[in-house]
């Protein structure tokens, strides 16, 4: 492996999440690499990103390093593109997040559509199903989660990674 920051790893992937103000991506972010949410998080302000080392079923260590904002798609491997469930608005954007990746990351880039906070179940405004679909036409991994209960918070990661390598 390479040895950086006193740390051996066998592959390093830079990971991208996008999508609308407020659907969540740092929570998210802070879920995975640290545990933790914040129900009053502030917008994102410059640039961030945390890492966190994870071994593949055939024990390669992957460092990810997974940057919290847009404007950092060059040199990506993956992007997560994440909307809101209780928010059709964040939902129709996604094609605009598209279009963005097109324009500035990777052709091959893996990227997978996040659904985010289903824990609020009764203000749910997109369908699970239609977001599938969706997925499925534009040949994008897919998946809900919830940063709030940590519903497949740790899944999307660990597929996205799994996909990437
Ligand atoms: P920007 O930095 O502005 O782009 O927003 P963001 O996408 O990083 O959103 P952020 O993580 O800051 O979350 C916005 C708000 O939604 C905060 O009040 C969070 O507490 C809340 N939130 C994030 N994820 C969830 C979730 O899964 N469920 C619920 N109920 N609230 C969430
Ligand atoms: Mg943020």
């Amino acid at each position: 492996g390479i040895t950086r920051d006193e740390e051996i790893y066998d592959y390093l992937f830079k990971v991208v999440m996008i999508g609308d103000s407020g659907v969540g991506k740092s929570n998210l972010l802070m879920r995975y690499t640290k545990g933790d949410f914040n129900i009053e998080s502030k917008t994102t302000i410059g640039v961030e990103f945390a890492t966190k080392t994870v071994t593949t079923q055939d024990k390669k260590v992957v460092k990810a390093q997974i940057w919290d904002t847009a404007g950092q798609e060059r040199g990506a491997v993956g992007a997560l593109l994440v909307y809101d469930v209780t928010s059709a608005q964040s939902f129709k954007h996604v094609a605009d997040w598209l279009k963005e990746l097109k324009q500035y990351a990777d052709n091959n880039i893996v990227i997978l559509l996040v659904g985010n906070k289903t824990d609020l179940r009764d203000r749910r405004e997109v369908k699970k199903e239609d977001a599938a679909a969706y997925a499925d036409q534009h040949q994008l991994a897919f998946i809900e989660t919830s940063a709030l209960d940590c519903s497949n918070v740790d899944l999307a990661f660990d597929r996205i990674i799994n996909e990437i390598y």
